[in-house]
């Protein structure tokens, strides 16, 4: 039976059909590419909070679903965390909203504040949840572009009065997924301050808030300007090595988290207890998180000096696991793409297009590439020798 909603007819096809095909014939030339193209973390979650979730297995057998909006402790267990790492005090009862991932979370809260045909701000790239949450929901998109020129903060004062009047949402995402960009404090403030006069609700995604490398780029959260029509949604997925687990939070203004709470009764029943459990466990250290960036850091710097030794513009990322890498005038990044992806190479990287929209026929990723740092350090090397040399053949 072939049936589907207009809003699925019409999602558009991913033009990952071309790279999807030269992948598979790599693998069918028994070549194992390293890929550098979904940011999916490779090292396994710790085994300390792998023990964590075993006992708790036992713990919780017979008690049946979980509490929807997380455990007491979970929620305690961040509000403790929060506290530490950017000195705010929220309320674990009244101010925090557990979530079984940020990518669910991130697609249904728009259903919690919008009405057909209000408008939902997002940047561009962006997180592609955050649109397909605003198609899902019939608001109308609108898109902030990410340029580099601008430290890839978006420019609030270029929003027309038309759309601010009838927007609800705000989608900032920083540490930024794709560009690496970090927010000041002072930016954040002035979002808040834009927001809170204009009647919209402010979220900052902060799902690689512990994924930096310098002190001076270390990020700030949105809750530390205010929590007054502020959300911030944050995630043990990157921080901890727990992307396969399933588990994240809101935190923020109590009467949205309210608002978000009532959504989320009806859509699921929490995260299972073993998962809480293990979160706790993770939350409590922060050694397995230093280990993890300094591992990154190593990959970054590998695989920045194979761009800039050729002549690329240095685009050392600030914060997440990702090199937004800009390419010479002329060069697409698609192209460079299926490039790294012949036998000789054997290189995935996402072309920036891929990740942008386009917008009166111009992407602004045409001209970038995405690397995901979750190859080893091996292979990073690897690679950083192969790239040097698939550029010099462009
Ligand atoms: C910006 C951003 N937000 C949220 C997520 C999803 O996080 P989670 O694993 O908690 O669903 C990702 C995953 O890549 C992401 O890049």
């Amino acid at each position: 039976m072939k049936i589907a909603n207009s809003i699925i007819k019409g999602l558009p096809v991913f033009a990952f059909d071309e790279i999807d095909t030269m992948f598979n014939s790599l693998k069918a030339k028994g070549i194992t590419p390293i890929d550098f193209g979904i940011g999916d973390p490779k090292d396994p979650t710790p085994s300390f909070i792998r023990e964590a979730a075993k006992r708790s297995i036992d713990e919780n057998a017979g008690r049946g679903y979980p509490i929807y909006n997380g455990t007491k402790e979970y929620r305690f267990a961040v509000s403790q965390w929060i506290k530490k790492r950017f000195s705010v005090d929220i309320d674990p009862d009244k101010e925090i909203c557990t979530a079984i991932g940020a990518k669910e979370l991130i697609f249904n809260l728009s259903n919690a504040f919008v009405e057909p045909e209000d408008y939902i701000i997002m940047p561009n790239p962006g997180y592609p949840p955050y649109l397909k949450g605003a198609l899902f929901s019939r608001a109308i998109p609108y898109f902030l572009d990410l340029k580099k020129e601008n430290n890839f903060l978006p420019d609030l004062d270029s929003i027309p009065k038309d759309v601010i009047k009838k927007t609800k949402i705000l989608w900032l995402n920083y540490p930024n997924n794709p560009t690496a960009g970090t927010a000041t404090i002072d930016f954040l403030k002035r979002a808040v301050e834009f927001c809170n006069k204009n009647n919209i609700v402010v979220i900052n995604d902060e799902c690689y808030s512990e994924i930096y490398y310098e002190n001076e780029f270390k990020p700030h959260s949105i809750l530390e300007v205010s929590k007054k029509g502020v959300l911030s949604i944050n995630s043990m997925s990157k921080r901890s090595l727990m992307t396969g687990w399933r588990i994240a939070w809101v935190a923020g203004d109590n009467e949205l988290i309210d608002t978000i709470k009532k959504l989320k009764t009806n859509i699921d029943s929490g995260p299972p207890y073993f998962v809480q459990d293990a979160a706790i466990t993770a939350l409590k250290d922060e050694v397995h998180v230093e280990e993890n960036r300094k591992r990154l850091k190593q990959r970054r710097d590998v695989l920045v000096e194979a761009f800039t030794s050729v002549g690329f513009e240095d685009c050392t990322p600030r914060g997440t696991f990702y090199i937004w890498q800009k390419l010479p005038d002329g060069v697409k990044g698609i192209d460079l793409c299926k490039k790294l992806l012949e036998p000789e190479y054997g290189i995935v990287v996402t072309p920036g297009s891929f990740l942008t929209e386009t917008i009166n026929n111009k992407n602004i990723g045409d001209n970038y590439l995405r690397m995901a740092l979750v190859p080893s350090i091996e292979e990073c090397k690897v690679a950083a020798k192969k790239i040097a040399e698939a550029v010099k053949k462009l």
